[in-house]
C-alpha cells in the first residue's frame, strides 16, 4: 500500500512554505506592537462598517460579478468593467497567476528579496522559481541579471513597484524592457498608493497585452483582514483570471467595503498621510542613530543594522523584550545579517518603537 504522502504531487513536499503561524502569535497577544506584518494599524471607519452590516443582512445569497464597483475601478485607471477582475485579496491573484502561466518545470523571475507568498505558490504548481538578487548598492532590481536569466522556459516574470521588502520604485525605461520581452510581467502595485503623487503603470496593458496589474487594499485601504483585491489586464487576460479565480470569491461584505471606501477617499488619504508622516520620523531616527534605513515608498522600512554587529535574532528578540514590538525578520542581504522591517503602527506603537531604538541602539 502506497502512504499517502506518495499520493501527493511531488511538489507539495518539495515547495517552500509561507509560514502564517507569526499571526496566531500576535492575535493572541493583544498588548503587542504588530508592526511586522505591512498592515494598516487605523481599523475601517463607520462608513465601511455601516456597508458591511448592510450587506451581510444579504448574505444567503450568492453575490454578482459586481460590476458597479468593476466600473468604478475601471474609471479609476481609464479602463472599462471588463478590464477587472476582483478577488480575495492580491494572495488570490499570486496563486492564480502562477496557475495560469506555470506547468510543472516552467520559471518565474523575480527578485531575492521579495514577498515571500510569490516562491511557494509557484513551487506548488511545480514551478521553478528563479530569484536575482537586488543590487547591492542601492538594493535596486538588477534588471540586466532579471533579462539575462530568461530562457525558453520562462514563463512569467514579477515586479513589485514599490518593491517588497526593500521599498523601492523600479525606474520607468526599466519596467519598459521587461515589457519589451513579450513574456508575461505581473506589476505588483500592493504599495502603490501610499505615493499617490506616482501615476498607476496600469497604461502598459494598453500597450502590451502580456502585462497585468494585481492591487490589493489591504495596505493603504487597510483592508486586510476583510479581503480585497483586483487585477488589471485587457478583456483576455480578465477572462483568463477569471476562469482560474473560483466564482464568488469575493463576498458581498468585501465588495460592500470596497465601494464604501472608494465613495470616500478622504479615509484612504487620511491612511495615507498617518503613515507617510511616521515613515519619515523613522528613517530620520534610523539615521540619526547610525543605521542605514532605506528610502521606502510603502508601509514599511528595510533598516539596515549590521554596521552594529548585532544579528538579526538579537534585534528582533530585544524589541520584543524591551518595548513588545514585533518586527520583521529580514534574511541575510549579500550575506550580512543585521536587517529587519518595521510597518509603522499606531501613534503609541510607533513611539514604542522609536524608545527601543534609542535604547538598544543609542
Ligand atoms: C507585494 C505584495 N503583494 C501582495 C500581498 C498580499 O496582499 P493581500 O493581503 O491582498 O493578499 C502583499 C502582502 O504583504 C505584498 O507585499
Amino acid at each position: 500500500m502506497k502512504e499517502l504522502k506518495d499520493w501527493f504531487v511531488p511538489w507539495l513536499h518539495t515547495a517552500r512554505v509561507y509560514d502564517p503561524s507569526i499571526l496566531d502569535v500576535a492575535w493572541s497577544k493583544p498588548d503587542h506592537a504588530r508592526l511586522m506584518l505591512n498592515e494598516n494599524p487605523i481599523p475601517p471607519s463607520d462608513k465601511v462598517v455601516e456597508a458591511v452590516v448592510n450587506a451581510v443582512k444579504h448574505g444567503n445569497r450568492y453575490p454578482d460579478s459586481g460590476k458597479r464597483l468593476r466600473t468604478k475601478i475601471g474609471e479609476m485607471y481609464g479602463l472599462g468593467p471588463d478590464n477587472v477582475a476582483l478577488c480575495n485579496g492580491s494572495s488570490e491573484t499570486i496563486d492564480a497567476m502562477m496557475r495560469l502561466f506555470l506547468k510543472p518545470g516552467d520559471e518565474i523571475i523575480m527578485s531575492n528579496p521579495t514577498f515571500g507568498l510569490f516562491p511557494p505558490r509557484a513551487e506548488l504548481c511545480g514551478g521553478k522559481v528563479v530569484q536575482i538578487p537586488v543590487r547591492e548598492e542601492d538594493l535596486q532590481y538588477d534588471v540586466d541579471g532579471m533579462l539575462n536569466a530568461i530562457n525558453d522556459r520562462t514563463k512569467l516574470i514579477l515586479v513589485i513597484n514599490p518593491n517588497n521588502p526593500t521599498g523601492v520604485f523600479i525606474d520607468d525605461a526599466d519596467l519598459e524592457r521587461f515589457c519589451e520581452t513579450g513574456i508575461p510581467l505581473c506589476v505588483d502595485e500592493a504599495y502603490k498608493d501610499y505615493n499617490p503623487e506616482k501615476p498607476s503603470k496600469a497604461d502598459l496593458i494598453k500597450k502590451y497585452p502580456q502585462v497585468f496589474l494585481s492591487v490589493t487594499f489591504s495596505k493603504a485601504h487597510g483592508f486586510a483582514g476583510i479581503r480585497f483585491g483586483f487585477v488589471l489586464g485587457t478583456e483576455e487576460m480578465i477572462a483568463a483570471f477569471n476562469r482560474m479565480f473560483l466564482p464568488w470569491n469575493v463576498s458581498l461584505m468585501a465588495m460592500a467595503a470596497a465601494e464604501a471606501i472608494l465613495d470616500n477617499p478622504e479615509e484612504i488619504r487620511a491612511k495615507v498621510e498617518h503613515n507617510n508622516r511616521w515613515m519619515k520620523i523613522f528613517y530620520d531616527e534610523a539615521k540619526k542613530l547610525g543605521l542605514k534605513p532605506y528610502p521606502a515608498h510603502g508601509n514599511y522600512m528595510l533598516i539596515d543594522a549590521s554596521m552594529t554587529g548585532k544579528t538579526t535574532a538579537e534585534i528582533l528578540q530585544a524589541a520584543l523584550d524591551m518595548e513588545k514590538v514585533f518586527l520583521k525578520r529580514i534574511g541575510e542581504i549579500h550575506g550580512k545579517s543585521g536587517y529587519f522591517r518595521v510597518t509603522p503602527g499606531t501613534d503609541e506603537e510607533n513611539e514604542r518603537f522609536l524608545k527601543f531604538m534609542r535604547a538598544y541602539f543609542g
